[in-house]
């Protein structure tokens, strides 16, 4: 290789003679040729990132394989040279005021890009609400981000936590810097110059480019190596039997796809849970008219009926079957199993005086109660927990980039 490199060199040098283009030399052969622009660029690059962020060899973010089945979307990928500058930004603690919190601090790759603590560390506090995984936030109908839904798009999503006080603190108020001053922080940054130009042809930072490729980034983290992906890849559809499921897996697939059927009280007499009607398969996303799912407590006490939305529930466990949660706005549980006793039986206080409660978790007015029993529990949990794949943890082009 390093002789080829020697050839090549010399053929340009030679092409460069030829074009007259050394005419500005002194005509010393010893003197070591000025470095290109592309050169000095790379060896910016390289400082930092090593050989993480090769600019001639990107990582594959715009063009990755999905599933045939998978057919809901939200957006795209801009191009590879934005989710590369995207994944810096992501992992970048200079996007917080005192430059020891990056996205990455609360959106971790090894629990599925959320957090495994509570609440999260900000640089002023922690959050009030449980970090969201990130996992195919692409795949989905619903156009908007945050528990609440607050955010009207992944683009708008994406510069509220620098400009939250606690989280990033560039919010303008209070004393705090605003995100204005965080773009021109920025500008001084070499290797953001570099990696603008890359992406955009000019070294602008606006905070229109922070978002395109912080959604970019963002849409490229995929997920679809799973048991179940493996088991729908060869079903004729979701409600088939998986030949690669347990007996277990495959009641618990019929149980999360199937609505119940109800008596006049609105219990539970046949039919299945009901989950597959608002965490919608293959991509398990939450339906666009979802409702609150009777989860109302608040970290640290209060009431809280506003939350509408979940993340895609692929991946609530890690590669060793260990869990992704803690689960739900306020982490009240760390289990799958919780999780499902609480829609087995909505508590009569997530009912009283919330109007946001999704009907289906009301019927006739009163609160779910699906009347599962202890195996039908375990068939849900064990087919959750087909959801999770692999190589969203390990993928390097998701990973911290930096060096230093
Ligand atoms: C201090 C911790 C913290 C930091 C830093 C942080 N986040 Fe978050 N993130 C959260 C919490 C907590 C939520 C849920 C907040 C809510 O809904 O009120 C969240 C929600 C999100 C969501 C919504 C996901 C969904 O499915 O609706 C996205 C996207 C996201 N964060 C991206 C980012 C990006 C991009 C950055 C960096 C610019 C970032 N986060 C920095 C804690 C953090
Ligand atoms: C009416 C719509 C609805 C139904 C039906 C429903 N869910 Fe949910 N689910 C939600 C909403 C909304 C959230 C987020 C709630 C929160 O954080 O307070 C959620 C959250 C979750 C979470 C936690 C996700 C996370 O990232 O923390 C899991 C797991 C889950 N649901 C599983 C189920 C199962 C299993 C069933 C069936 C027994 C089910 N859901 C039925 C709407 C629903």
């Amino acid at each position: 290789m390093f002789r080829s490199n020697l050839i090549f060199n010399k053929g340009i040098l030679l092409m460069a003679l030829l074009l007259g283009a050394c005419s500005k030399k002194s005509g010393n052969d010893t003197e070591l040729p000025t470095p290109s622009q592309d050169e000095l660029d790379a060896s910016v690059l390289t400082e930092y990132f090593g050989t993480n962020i090769d600019l001639k060899n990107l990582g594959n973010y715009a063009n990755q394989t999905i599933p045939f089945y998978i057919t809901k979307r939200n957006g795209t990928v801009a191009s590879n040279a934005k989710a590369t500058l995207g994944r810096v930004l992501f992992y970048d603690k200079n996007l917080s005021t005192n430059n020891t919190v990056a996205c990455a601090s609360c959106h971790q790759q090894s629990s599925a890009f959320g957090d495994p603590n509570l609440a999260s560390t900000g640089v002023n506090g922690t959050t009030g609400r449980h970090s969201m995984r990130l996992i195919n936030a692409a795949f989905s109908t619903e156009t908007r981000f945050f528990w609440d839904e607050r955010a009207t798009s992944l683009e708008n999503q994406t510069t509220k936590p620098i400009q939250d006080h606690k989280e990033m603190g560039y919010s303008g108020q209070d004393g705090d810097p605003s995100l204005n001053d965080l773009l021109v922080k920025l500008k001084t940054i070499n290797y953001y110059q570099v990696l603008f130009k890359s992406a955009y042809g000019d070294a602008e930072i606006t905070e229109a480019r922070l978002q395109e490729c912080l959604a970019s980034f963002i849409r490229s983290i995929q997920s679809f190596d799973s048991k179940y992906d493996t088991g729908r890849t060869s079903a004729p559809n979701d409600g088939a039997p998986f030949a690669n499921f347990t007996a277990l897996e495959n009641q618990g697939k019929n149980l999360f796809l199937a609505p119940p059927q109800l008596d006049a009280n609105g219990v539970r007499i046949g039919g299945g849970a009901g989950c597959g009607g608002c965490h919608r398969a293959p991509e398990f996303d939450i339906a666009p008219n979802s409702g609150n799912n009777g989860v109302i407590g608040v970290i640290g006490g209060g009431i809280d009926y506003t939350v509408t939305r979940s993340p895609s529930i692929r991946d609530v466990v890690k590669v060793d079957g260990s869990s992704n949660g803690a689960f739900m706005h306020n982490g009240f549980t760390n289990q799958l199993l919780g999780v499902v006793n609480h829609y087995n039986q909505i508590p009569i206080a997530s009912v009283t005086g919330n109007s946001n409660l999704d009907p289906r978790l009301r019927p006739q007015g009163n609160p779910q109660n699906l009347q599962l029993t202890q195996t039908e529990k375990d068939a849900l949990v064990a087919f959750m927990r087909t959801l999770s794949g692999t190589n969203v943890y390990i993928d390097k082009k998701w990973s911290n980039p930096f060096i230093k």
